[in-house]
């Protein structure tokens, strides 16, 4: 009989049943306990998301209190509560610079994709375009777990053991500055990779292609910073051949890149965004499809007996969800962490160049916008990714969670982090790659 009782995500479960997991006990601030009575300091915010830090009181009186009062009750039909509505209006409020104006509650980041999927979908059905149904994903992108998301996805390594995937979807290249296959690092960026998505929309034929997907930064693919006009240019491409735009904002939303989202940093306003993560930093489930005013009002003149939309999940605008939501981004706003996390990031920024001039034979690139950083290593002798999960241990024998990606370290501290806490980062990682 298996020794496996608990069937961890993404983890090795063979390598695990030795040691067993390292076990988190409590949190604070950005710092996690484990068990034993380590601490960690969480530079990479668990996953991507614990942007105002752990341990908010704030946060849990405000969860307490709704659990007293309703703890939970269904959305479908013609219910609603009270904190997933005021969370609607207040998200609506804080995204009307990108141009939504509804707001599709969900549990998870995979679920608010496979919702803004599905909504693309079925929006040109709508508008009797039905033969609009092609997807468009990237590679190295990482847009969660369900078939939908995942055939939209580009790593291909958490693709393989699922094919086959939906049918109709294709990927276009990341803007990978220093992987282009368009040009060797010498030569200029022309934004080929954006042509590139030109030419499969014409190669498909546009009247064939409901959406194009992307994360403003692709973060679990290795934090790929795009060229600063790369997401204006697909964005304009799209709207030329009337493509749906989703920008996936379940990590750059929330404050990660110094804005409220990814798309704002980068100047463009997508159709449809998608959130979770960071919407709580973390203090319970939540997705969010955000869409534009025009995709709902699609929807609302359709002459479809019964729900405009045919789905739901059960915990849609759950109301501890929505309270911990609402009292994430009040903390958010009250500490104005998108201006720190700007500033911070700033002083990362410095941090991740000393690093890259210091060890020029071990750094390829380090680099990070806003609390969203990056420090890639050359590939390594012994094989890709040893180098920086060889990295990655040490830094956690020393205390610092980091995320190891191939050969890139990727760095996402909570947005509260200090100067202090990200010179400790930096010297520790200066002292691994001076043992590596
Ligand atoms: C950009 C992006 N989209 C979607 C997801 C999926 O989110 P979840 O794991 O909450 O389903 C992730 C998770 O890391 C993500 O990084």
């Amino acid at each position: 009989m298996s020794v496996v009782k608990r069937w961890g995500p993404y983890t090795q479960m063979s390598s695990l049943t030795a040691n067993g997991p390292i076990v988190i006990d409590k949190a604070e601030g950005i710092y996690v306990w484990d068990e034993t009575g380590r601490r960690y300091l969480d530079a990479h915010a668990g996953l991507w998301l614990a942007n105002i830090g752990y341990g908010r009181p704030e946060i849990i009186q405000a969860v307490t209190q709704q659990a007293q009062k309703l703890s939970w009750f269904s959305s479908f039909g013609g219910f609603a509560n009270r904190p997933s509505l005021t969370l609607a209006e207040k998200l609506v409020h804080l995204l009307e610079p990108d141009g939504i104006g509804s707001v599709f509650f969900s549990n998870d980041g995979s679920e608010a994709v496979e919702t803004a999927l599905k909504i693309s979908r079925q929006y040109w059905k709508v508008l009797g375009r039905a033969q609009k149904y092609k997807l468009i994903g990237r590679q190295h992108a990482y847009h969660g777990v369900t078939m939908g998301a995942l055939s939209v996805a580009g790593i291909t390594a958490n693709r393989q053991g699922f094919e086959p995937l939906l049918s109709g979807v294709r990927h276009a290249p990341a803007p990978y500055v220093n992987h282009c296959s368009y040009h060797d690092s010498r030569t200029p960026c022309t934004l080929a990779c954006a042509r590139e998505v030109e030419r499969i929309i014409q190669f498909e034929g546009p009247e064939t292609i409901a959406a194009f997907i992307a994360e403003p930064i692709q973060a679990a693919g290795g934090v790929i910073i795009p060229p600063p006009e790369y997401l204006r240019q697909v964005r304009e491409i799209c709207r030329r051949y009337e493509i749906l735009f989703i920008a996936d904002e379940v990590v750059t939303g929330f404050g990660r890149l110094g804005e409220w989202t990814g798309s704002r940093h980068y100047g463009i306003k997508p159709d449809l965004m998608t959130f979770a993560k960071g919407i709580t930093s973390g203090y319970l489930p939540l997705g969010a499809t955000a869409v534009a005013p025009y995709v709902m009002e699609a929807f609302l003149q359709s002459v479809q007996e019964g729900p405009e939309l045919r789905h739901g999940n059960t915990y849609s605008g759950h109301p501890l969800a929505a309270v911990a939501a609402l009292a994430n981004i009040a903390v958010i706003e009250q500490e104005q962490l998108l201006s720190r996390a700007a500033k911070m990031g700033d002083y990362l920024q410095i941090q991740l160049e000393n690093i890259a001039h210091q060890y020029p034979n071990l750094v390829a690139d380090a680099n990070c916008v806003g609390l969203l950083g990056r420090v890639e290593l050359f590939a390594s002798s012994t094989g890709p990714g040893k180098a920086a999960a060889a990295i990655a241990r040490y830094l956690l024998d020393h205390g610092i969670i980091v995320r190891p990606v191939g050969d890139v370290i990727t760095l996402s501290p909570p947005l509260i982090i200090e100067e202090s806490e990200i010179d400790i980062i930096s010297e520790t990682l200066t002292s691994a790659l001076a043992v590596l």
